[in-house]
């Protein structure tokens, strides 16, 4: 393995650690839990096993119900190792363009790219031509663990190319489209949808049974309309009854921000899988409380200290350079400075510099000045 890399994957071992102890659970039962699933994560492969609530997807194993959910321009590499090391069972990419991987697009291919640190990893791919995604889906077949067909996606860029949830209003594009890849990968196939177009055209059960029907290994919901984005709530009602209808794992996806929060839909709905999206951005520390507190039933409460928060955001920052080069990680990690120091006293003040960084010495400029106010 490249030695940059493993420095900086034994520096988050570290911090992951210490964010154990941080937690001060003592000599307990619980401590002990950690301790044992800690120790044993000889990698990214092994992710934390959490017994009787591990799942599989075809033939891959999923050790926990913990998912790390698709984020276009957040769920890159980087993103992808922090949440496997904070316990998800199974990561996801950003959305893919079929047609960037048809005609070879050196920045699509670049974000096909898996380490060994973040899986199982599901390959998340979007288009409206049946060919040309199933083209797609065979060339990423061998870096993949899993293909995921976007079917969701409420971007007006998008839904105006007929992709992402555009495709929700027509099911037989859907099943053509799930045939056609189907036939032509052998690893597991999933999608990721939404309950319908509109409130008035709510057809996730029939697509759900549909996408089985022709193949998918699994389905994740988003428990909202397309044309909803994300206002109101996520509607888990649809979520139990597709739970009920199929045999294949379902993932619940839409608003899963606390350890209490995972536990209620996880028991409502009866689901396999728990997506974690907007909540992680730059707190993939809630990962592992949700971990806790399906396990441990409490304990969702514990935030890490600021002194570690910004260890976490050094690294992350180093884990983006060494994957992207300087001058792309400092710009892209400007909103990750928001993110990670969220709600913390006096962040305000600081927070217009954020926007400013320009250099690896900036950041470390402005920690410095965090919880200095
Ligand atoms: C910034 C952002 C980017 C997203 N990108 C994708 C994507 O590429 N593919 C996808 O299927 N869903 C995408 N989603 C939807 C999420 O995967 C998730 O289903 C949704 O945010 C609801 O979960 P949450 O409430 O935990 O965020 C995105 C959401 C956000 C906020």
């Amino acid at each position: 393995m490249d030695i940059a890399l493993e420095e900086l994957l034994e520096n988050l071992k570290e911090l992951t650690y210490s964010y154990f102890y941080s937690l001060n659970l003592g000599d307990n039962d619980l401590f002990l839990w950690l301790d044992k699933q800690f120790k044993n994560k000889k990698s990214g492969f092994n992710n934390y096993n959490l017994g009787d609530y591990g799942f599989k997807i075809g033939n891959v194993e999923i050790k926990n119900p913990i998912v790390s959910a698709p984020l276009a321009g957040i769920s890159d590499n980087t993103y992808r190792i922090f949440a496997n090391f904070f316990g998800c069972g199974l990561t996801f990419s950003e959305m893919i363009t079929s047609y960037g991987v048809h005609y070879n697009h050196t920045k699509t291919i670049r974000m096909a790219n898996i380490t060994e640190y973040e899986r199982p990893c599901a390959l998340q791919i979007f288009g409206s031509d049946a060919d040309i995604m199933a083209e797609a889906a065979q060339r990423l077949e061998g870096v993949a663990d899993l293909i995921d067909i976007n079917m969701g996606c409420p971007v007006p860029k998008i839904i105006k190319s007929g992709s992402g949830g555009y495709l929700l209003r027509d099911s037989y594009k859907i099943k053509a489209i799930i045939k056609k890849i189907k036939d032509k990968i052998d690893i597991p196939l999933t999608v990721k949808v939404r309950l319908g177009w509109d409130k008035n055209n709510i057809n996730i059960l029939e697509i759900a049974k549909i996408a089985e029907a022709n193949g998918a290994d699994a389905i994740s919901i988003h428990g909202r309309t397309v044309k909803q984005g994300f206002s109101g709530n996520a509607d888990y009602n649809y979520i139990k009854k597709v739970k009920k209808i199929l045999d294949i794992p379902v993932i619940a996806s839409g608003d899963i921000d606390s350890g209490e929060k995972a536990l209620e839909v996880f028991e409502y709905t009866g689901c396999n899988g728990l997506m974690i999206g907007r909540k992680s951005q730059g707190a993939m520390w809630i990962f592992l409380k949700i971990l806790l507190c399906l396990q441990y039933k409490k304990l969702s409460s514990l935030e890490p200290n600021l002194e570690w928060k910004k260890k976490f955001a050094i690294l992350y920052l180093e884990f983006l350079i060494y994957f992207k080069g300087k001058e792309k990680a400092i710009k892209e990690f400007r909103k990750y400075l928001s993110w990670i120091f969220k709600g913390v006293r006096g962040i305000s003040k600081v927070r217009k510099k954020f926007f400013k960084i320009n250099e690896y010495n900036d950041v470390v400029d402005i920690l410095d000045l965090i919880g200095g106010m």
